[in-house]
C-alpha cells in the first residue's frame, strides 16, 4: 500500500475490472484517454493479465481511505531502467470524485514512490490541450510543460495538439 493524506494506492485486483469497464465504456471519462474503444470484461481481464506480467508498467487503484471507495487508478508505463524514465497515465473513474484534488494526491503518491522506491529519474506524460482539468492537475503535481506536439492527437474527426509535460528528481522536494 502506498499511503496518502486522504487516498491509498494499492494493487489491482480482479474484483476491480467490473468498474474499469464501466468506467471506461463512459465518452465523459474516456474522451481524452487512448483506450476509448467499446470494450468488455474479457479485454479488460486480458489487460489486467498482460499487465501482471509486464515489468515494465505498474497499475495501482486509488482507493479513498475513510470511505474503502475505489475511485480510478494511477500507474507507469514504459519504465525504462537505462534512461531511469517513465509515463504516467491516470484515470479516475468516479466522475462525482473530480476536481476534488484526489488526482493530484495520487500522482504525487506515485511519483514519490517512483523516484525514492523504483530510483526513476524522469517522468513524462502526454495531455490533449484542450484538457486543462488536466494539465492543471499535473502542474499542481509538479509537472512542467516540456513542448507542444502538433496534430498529435485524432478524436471526433479532428486532429489536436498535445502538451508533453514532465517532472525530474531533480525537481522534486519532499
Ligand atoms: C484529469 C483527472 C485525472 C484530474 O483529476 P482530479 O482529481 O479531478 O484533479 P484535481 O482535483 O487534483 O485537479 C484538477 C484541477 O483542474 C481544475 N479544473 C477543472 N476544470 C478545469 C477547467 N475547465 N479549466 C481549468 N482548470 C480546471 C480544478 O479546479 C483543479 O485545480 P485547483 O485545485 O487549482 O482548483 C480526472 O479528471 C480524470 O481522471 N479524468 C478522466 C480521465 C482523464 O482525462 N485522464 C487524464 C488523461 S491525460
Amino acid at each position: 500500500m502506498l499511503k496518502g493524506k486522504r487516498i491509498y494506492l494499492r494493487p489491482v485486483e480482479r474484483d476491480d475490472l467490473a468498474r474499469y469497464v464501466k468506467w471506461l465504456n463512459d465518452e465523459t471519462v474516456n474522451a481524452h484517454l487512448t483506450t476509448f474503444i467499446p470494450m468488455n470484461l474479457d479485454d479488460e481481464v486480458e489487460w489486467y493479465e498482460n499487465q501482471r506480467h509486464d515489468s515494465s508498467t505498474l497499475n495501482l487503484a486509488i482507493v479513498i481511505t475513510t470511505e474503502e471507495k475505489h475511485i480510478g487508478s494511477v500507474g507507469l508505463m514504459k519504465i525504462q531502467p537505462r534512461n531511469q524514465s517513465a509515463e504516467l497515465g491516470i484515470v479516475i473513474g468516479d466522475k462525482e470524485c473530480w476536481g476534488q484534488g484526489y488526482g493530484q494526491e495520487a500522482i504525487e503518491r506515485l511519483v514519490e514512490f517512483a523516484f525514492k522506491q523504483l530510483n526513476l529519474n524522469r517522468i513524462y506524460l502526454r495531455v490533449d490541450a484542450h484538457h486543462p482539468a488536466a494539465k492543471r492537475c499535473y502542474e499542481k503535481s509538479g509537472f512542467v510543460e516540456e513542448g507542444r506536439l502538433r496534430s498529435a492527437g485524432f478524436r471526433h474527426g479532428q486532429f489536436h495538439d498535445q502538451f508533453v509535460m514532465s517532472i525530474l528528481r531533480s525537481e522534486y522536494n519532499n
